[in-house]
Formats: structure tokens, sequence, C-alpha cells
């Protein structure tokens, strides 16, 4: 499955959502808006810049709509949310996607690196999860919040320790989140990519390179040798995994273990689940485009 494919199963249990991605203008957050779009999704493409998301929209074409935010600021999310609201009707599925990072050795880290990714990354999914948190509750509405973590959010990452503290910080937001949300029916999940070839990535690569006196040939060979799939990971096999989090199926993984431990135990635990069916998952999406080249 592609970014341009349509899941018939999916499709089925995706159309006519209404979703806000938040980072939607370029990269990771752009390929899961297309591929929601794809799924019959009616997707508001968020970003801080919003030239990059109208253009995003102009790519998907009718229904979708772009939306001015900055994820730092309550205020501004607010009103995002309300023009989605307006113009939408409603909200059934977040995407909290939006990240930025920047390299540098832990003792050479300032007051500045360390708030603007805490603000953007660990805030940014505060703040969003929060106002839908809210809609879902109040509707009573089956909404989805998943949040684009990183694999920096398991494993600590030298170079990126104000960034993967950050991202660590998603995890525990995004898990707590989903304990308290559960019992009203609503799903909270967050992804992992690892080293996706994006724009923030080919920005890593050269402020890495010049830190470490490498050329960037050497540090993106690094990166892939840490990829057990021996290559980059692309924003659509990322965009794969948030569209199967919005499918039915994935209750239905859920409420299987529900025979086997306490409801609370089962949310607490769906997270380390859903990260080994995710790798299945993308192995198995990965396999098959390769297999159909
Ligand atoms: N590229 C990778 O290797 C990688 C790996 C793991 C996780 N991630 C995460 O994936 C997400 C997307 O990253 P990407 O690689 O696509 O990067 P990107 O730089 O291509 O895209 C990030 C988008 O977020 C927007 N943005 C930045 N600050 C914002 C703000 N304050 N409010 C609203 N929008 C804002 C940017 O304008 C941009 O369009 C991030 O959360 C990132 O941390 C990326």
């Amino acid at each position: 499955m592609s970014v341009g494919t349509n899941h018939p199963r999916l499709a089925e249990d995706l159309a006519g959502k209404r979703c806000l991605v938040t980072g939607a203008g370029s990269g990771i957050g752009r390929a899961i808006a297309i591929a929601l779009a794809r799924h019959g999704v009616r997707v508001a493409v968020g970003d801080i810049d919003f030239s990059m998301a109208a253009s995003v929209v102009r790519e998907i074409g009718s229904d979708a709509i772009s939306v001015a935010l900055d994820v730092r600021r309550r205020i501004s999310v607010d009103a995002a949310f309300a023009t989605v609201f307006e113009t939408l009707g409603g909200c059934d599925i977040l995407v909290a996607n939006a990240g930025v990072s920047s390299i540098n050795r832990a003792v050479d880290i300032t007051d500045e690196e360390w708030d603007e990714n805490f603000n953007v990354n660990a805030r940014g999914v505060f703040l969003t999860n929060q106002i839908a948190a809210r809609h879902f509750l109040a509707q009573g509405t089956h909404g989805v919040i998943v949040n684009t973590a990183s694999l920096a959010a398991k494993v600590g990452a030298p170079l990126l320790a104000h960034y993967s503290a950050s991202k660590f910080a998603v995890l525990g937001w995004t898990q707590a989140l989903a304990r308290e949300l559960a019992p009203h029916g609503v799903r909270v999940n967050a992804v992992c990519p690892g080293f996706v070839k994006t724009s923030m990535q080919s920005r890593e690569v050269l402020w890495e390179a010049e830190l470490r006196g490498l050329t960037p040939e050497a540090v993106l060979a690094e990166y892939i040798a840490q990829t057990p799939l021996g290559r980059l990971e692309e924003p659509e096999d990322v965009a794969d995994v948030v569209v199967f989090l919005n499918g039915s199926g994935v209750p239905r993984l859920k409420a299987s273990r529900k025979t086997q431990r306490h409801e609370t135990m089962e949310a607490a635990t769906t997270i380390a689940d859903l990260t080994i069916r995710i790798f299945l998952y993308i192995m198995v999406q990965v396999n098959g485009r390769e297999d159909s080249k």
C-alpha cells in the first residue's frame, strides 16, 4: 500500500471523517494528510507556514482546507480548532505531528534550543490533544488521536538529548491520556518513526556532519546502518501506519486482549503492543511495495 493507494477496508472506516493534521505543510505530516484524504477523510492541513499548508491542500484537491496554526500558542491552537469545527462541522481525528529539532552536544545545548524543542514537540502535543479530547468528550464521539513521537522517544539519541527528552514527554503524555480516555471510547496512540527522508532529516545530516567533522554522506550512511531495513524510511511508511491506527481494526486488536487483562492494564500496554504490530505492519507494507517494483 502506498500513499496513493486507497485501501478499501480502511476507506470504508474513514470516509467522511474530519481530521486536523498539524505540521502538515511538509514531510511526514504532508504524507499523512494526503493518505487520509485518499481514504475519504476531510482534512484540515495545519502548519505554521500557511503557504506550505495551502500548497498541500492544492495537491489534495477538493474537501481539504488549510489552517494557519502555531502549536506552541494556546490562542493559535484554539483559533485553528474553531476554524476546523466551523468549516468541517466537527473533528473526529487529530494527528499531532508538528515538530522541530536541532543537533547539539548535551553540554552545549542552549536554553533557547531546549525551550523550542519542548514548546513545539511536547507543549504542542499537550495543547492540541487537550482541545481535541475536550471536543470528543463533549460530543460523546469516539475520536482518535495520533501523536508523532520518534524512535528518540524510546532510546536516548546522542546530539539530540533535548529533542529526545521532549519526545519521551510525548510518549508519557500519550500513555496517560490513552488510559484516561479509553473508557470513553477515545483512542490515543503515538507513532515512533526512525530516520525518515524529510527536510528535518536533511537539516540534521548537515548539522551533525559539521559538528562531527564528517561528510553528510558519512552521516547518512550511519543512519542507514542503524536501520534494519537498510534504507531510510519514507514519509509514506509513517502515513500508512497512521491510516491503519484510524481504522476499525485497532479497537478489535485491543478488544481481543480484554479477555486476558484488566481494562486499565490493557490501555497501559497499548503502546507497546502497537509498536510491535506497527513494526510488523511496516515490514509487510515495505515488502509488499518492494515485491511490486
Ligand atoms: N524526519 C525524521 O527522521 C523523523 C523521525 C522521527 C520523528 N519525526 C517527527 O515527525 C514529525 C514531522 O517531522 P518531519 O520530518 O516531517 O519534519 P519537517 O520539518 O519536514 O516538517 C515539520 C512541519 O512542522 C511545521 N512546524 C514547525 N513548527 C511548527 C509550529 N510551531 N506550529 C505548527 N507547525 C509547525 C513545519 O513548518 C513543517 O511543515 C516531527 O514531530 C518530528 O519530530 C521525524
